[in-house]
């Protein structure tokens, strides 16, 4: 088949069939293996939704706690991996830790050159359980205090709140936090997903695959906006300034950060839910930053909601995850202790029915020019 229309950035263009996850984006529609979201966040767990992507089924109790249990053996980091996050600049940015920890860790499990069923299994655990403490370690070590060893009687949401705070964690917000990663698990072929999955299709190990997707996630236009919202809701300050500075914006053609999506066309259902989480910590906490949040959302769906731009994952999330104590340039690397589950399970899809990615480009270059001697060149 030959294609010969460039589609930029791909908008529409399927490039997989995938069972893992479903998106109605004119309907506020987030499935994951047919289950919706809405569902998963009142009901589910982190640990139980990563056994429903990876699985493609709700465990029964057994599995479930079996998984959980496995899953919890495998928190800590090789001394080696401490070290190396030792000596990484402390104002590098966290996701460049994560992006340089993660094939370091897998260089010690010869296993992740041989995906049969069992070995799958192991780097599935060992990169969801990892990460968190990755990101964790680095920020401690970073602000110079002692690394923490994980605790296995914890859940991966409150195990992180625990090293990253060095405090029992609140019950409340590391239910908080597991939604928060339910929520970011899995979101079809973005475009860190679509990285992974290239990456995936050459036969490279999972870490590789997880490594090229933390950088696609790492920039702005993709995991790195919720960040941006938070910087942005400081600028505006208070909510009597939001309107004009929206109104700036947009005529400035700026974009607004956690706004605007692919493919939704109305509400993320994912925002409808982070916004409650959301006014419930800023309300217990009296921050400001709630009702300025409130403030954008109205100025700017006036302005650009008939054009299908609306608020995404990333506009409250940032808030919720200020409220639970995360420093603000961490913010992109939670997202991707919860999108990990979601890569994984894209990794294994793409293996079940392999070819390699291999699209063509339209030549707009020279053809057949004279070489011409340096000394001649004007
Ligand atoms: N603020 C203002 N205008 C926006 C906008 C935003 N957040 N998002 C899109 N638009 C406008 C664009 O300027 C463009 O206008 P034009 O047609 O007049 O040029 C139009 O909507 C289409 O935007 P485009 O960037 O081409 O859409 P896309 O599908 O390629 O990109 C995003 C989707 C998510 C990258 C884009 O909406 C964006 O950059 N949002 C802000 C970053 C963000 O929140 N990312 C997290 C996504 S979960």
């Amino acid at each position: 088949m030959s294609v010969t229309e460039i589609v930029p950035g791909l908008e529409g263009v399927p490039i997989a069939a995938s069972a893992i996850s479903r998106v109605d984006g004119q309907n506020s529609l987030l499935e994951y293996r047919g289950l919706n979201i809405e569902t998963l966040a009142e009901h589910s767990t982190f640990e139980e939704t990563n056994f429903l992507l990876l699985y493609g089924k709700l465990p029964t109790r057994r599995e479930l706690d079996d998984f959980i249990r496995d899953g919890a053996r495998h928190r800590r980091l090789k001394y080696r991996v401490i070290d190396l996050l030792k000596c990484l600049p402390e104002h590098g940015h966290p996701m460049e830790a994560l992006q340089a920890a993660v094939p370091a860790i897998g260089m010690f499990y010869p296993e992740r050159y041989h995906p049969g069923t069992e070995q799958k299994r192991l780097s599935c655990l060992r990169l969801i359980e990892k990460l968190p403490v990755v990101v964790a370690s680095f920020h401690r070590l970073r602000t110079g205090d002692d690394n923490l060893i994980p605790r296995p009687d914890l859940n991966i949401a409150g195990n992180f709140l625990y090293m990253l705070r060095g405090e029992e964690p609140d019950p409340v917000r590391t239910r908080i936090l597991d939604v928060c990663l339910i929520l970011h698990a899995e979101h079809t072929m973005n475009a860190s997903t679509f990285a992974g999955r290239v990456v995936a299709s050459t036969l490279a190990h999972p870490y590789c695959v997880v490594s090229s997707a933390l950088g696609a996630l790492s920039g702005p236009l993709h995991g790195g906006a919720n960040e941006q919202v938070l910087t942005m809701l400081e600028r505006i300050g208070s909510p009597a300034n939001a309107r004009a500075e929206i109104r700036r914006m947009v005529e400035a053609k700026e974009k607004i950060m956690g706004f605007g999506h692919r493919v939704y066309k109305t509400i993320d259902p994912r925002a409808k839910i982070l916004k409650k989480y959301a006014e419930q910590l800023c309300r217990r906490s009296g921050s400001r930053f709630y009702d300025i949040a409130v403030a954008v959302e109205e100025a700017a769906s006036e302005i650009l909601s008939d054009r299908g731009i609306c608020p995404n994952v990333d506009f409250y999330s940032g808030l919720v995850y200020a409220e639970l104590g995360i420093p603000r340039d961490c913010f992109t690397s939670v997202f991707a202790m919860a999108r990990v589950t979601g890569w994984l399970a894209h990794w294994i899809e793409q293996l079940e029915d392999n070819r390699i990615f291999r699209p063509t480009q339209k030549y707009v270059g020279r053809s057949g020019e004279a070489y011409v001697p340096i000394e001649r060149r004007g």
